[in-house]
């Protein structure tokens, strides 16, 4: 990992939020709102979402704004026409907002639509704070050698990497013997097995502890989320697979755990509430204060822990086996997935069909290289055009 020395922070702290209009996005400058004169907003980003850019540019006032879709440009700018705001547009200006100086970047784009500009801020060597997680899951390799090679500080953002991240001993890294994921089971732990051919995109979304964007909501509900966060803790932490477990604790107080060799299990816990790891990223070294319900766990009683079950849960077994397989197989996992989750959730494909999209993907798609940027994105559309040919999937 590129755990570099703590920086000396200065203030104000110059911060860009690549994915602003998001659930993460908006967290964060949640944050940076309760702390004015801490934090001097550089670049926002988004990619259709006009209006929200727009407001968050006109209390934030950052030095530009870049939208993906290039489409939106003069709607944006005459939107913030009378601010001096520059604003651009297309997925270039996504990654030339990213590149901008920076102290702090948050990388909370969803998907690997977040990869060439999550990409382009890893080699700035500024702290770099990665909620994207299909980003690494797509490229950890790469990444995490541009990180290390531009001296970028790496912090995770995903309640468990960040929990992890508190807990490891990055210097007596020897005495580590492997990580625990929490994971909350999602909306459908408990339902019955024959119900699953038949559960809507809105039963999927709606998770009992979190409150997040579709994707990730989705990816919850099949536990993928879980499987791309095991490869995502692969690459962080540089864990080997069969050390790092995953475990369902249904109150998602737990956030992950790290086991030593003298059988000590360290654990960071708090409420469900993304201010607490975005916090402890935007604060890093130190630490700042986040309006999160406070833990009473007197109030709470019950922790509660048992093992996944691959037979309700088989994007599990699925990411466990690609990231045996190498991160070829990982790309292609994350790119089908991301083709069959958008299928579901426009009424083109059933929930079941999720997995078995993926699945159908990996047994198809040969593994290719990973090494560049380029060999990425060639792999990760490979997978896209199988993954679309999956019966009723075509017609996005
Ligand atoms: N939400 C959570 O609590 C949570 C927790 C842990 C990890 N994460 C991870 O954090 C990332 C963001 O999740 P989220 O829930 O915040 O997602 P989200 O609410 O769907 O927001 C995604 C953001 O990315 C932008 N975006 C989408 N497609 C894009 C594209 N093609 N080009 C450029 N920008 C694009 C969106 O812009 P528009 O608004 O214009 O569409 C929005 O700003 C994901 O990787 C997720 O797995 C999220």
């Amino acid at each position: 990992m590129a755990l570099a020395e703590p920086r000396p922070v200065t203030a104000p702290r110059r911060v860009s939020i690549l994915g602003s209009t998001g659930s993460v996005g908006c967290s964060t400058l949640d944050l940076i709102a309760r702390n004015p004169g801490v934090f001097q907003v550089e670049a926002l980003t988004a990619h259709r979402n006009v209006a929200g850019l727009a407001a968050q540019a006109r209390k934030f006032r950052p030095a530009i704004v870049a939208i993906a879709d290039p489409s939106c440009y003069e709607t944006l700018r005459d939107a913030l026409s009378d601010t001096g705001i520059e604003v651009a547009a297309g997925p270039k200006a996504v990654v030339e907002a990213a590149s901008r100086p920076a102290d702090w970047v948050m990388a909370a784009i969803v998907g690997a639509a977040g990869l060439a500009p999550t990409l382009a801020a890893a080699r700035q060597g500024a702290i770099l704070a990665i909620a994207n997680k299909e980003c690494l899951v797509s490229a950890g390799d790469l990444f995490m050698a541009e990180a290390a090679r531009h001296g970028t500080t790496v912090l995770p953002v995903d309640s468990e990497h960040n929990a992890i991240f508190q807990v490891f001993d990055f210097e007596g890294r020897d005495a580590i013997e492997r990580i625990i994921l929490t994971a909350s089971g999602g909306p459908f732990r408990d339902t019955p097995l024959d119900r699953l051919a038949h559960v809507t995109p809105t039963e999927a979304l709606a998770h009992p502890n979190w409150d997040m964007g579709a994707k990730v909501s989705i990816d919850s509900a099949t536990m993928m989320n879980k499987g791309l966060e095991l490869i995502e803790a692969h690459y962080l932490f540089d864990m080997a697979e069969p050390d790092i477990e995953v475990l369902i604790h249904p109150q998602s107080i737990v956030h992950s755990m790290v086991g030593y060799a003298d059988g000590s299990v360290l654990a960071q816990l708090g409420t469900p509430d993304m201010r607490t790891p975005i916090a402890y990223t935007l604060a890093w070294p130190e630490r700042m204060d986040a309006p999160a319900e406070r833990l009473d766990l007197a109030k709470i009683g019950t922790l509660s822990f048992q093992n996944p079950d691959f037979d309700r849960f088989p994007a599990l077994r699925l990411a466990r086996e690609a990231l045996q397989t190498g991160n070829g197989a990982t790309t292609i996992l994350n790119a089908a997935n991301e083709v069959a989750v958008k299928a579901f959730l426009e009424g083109r494909a059933k929930y079941l069909d999720i997995v078995a999209i993926v699945e159908t993907t990996l047994e198809i798609v040969d593994q290719a290289r990973t090494a560049s940027l380029a060999d990425v994105l060639a792999l990760d559309a490979e997978a896209r055009r199988v993954a679309e040919q999956y019966p009723g999937v075509r017609g996005a």
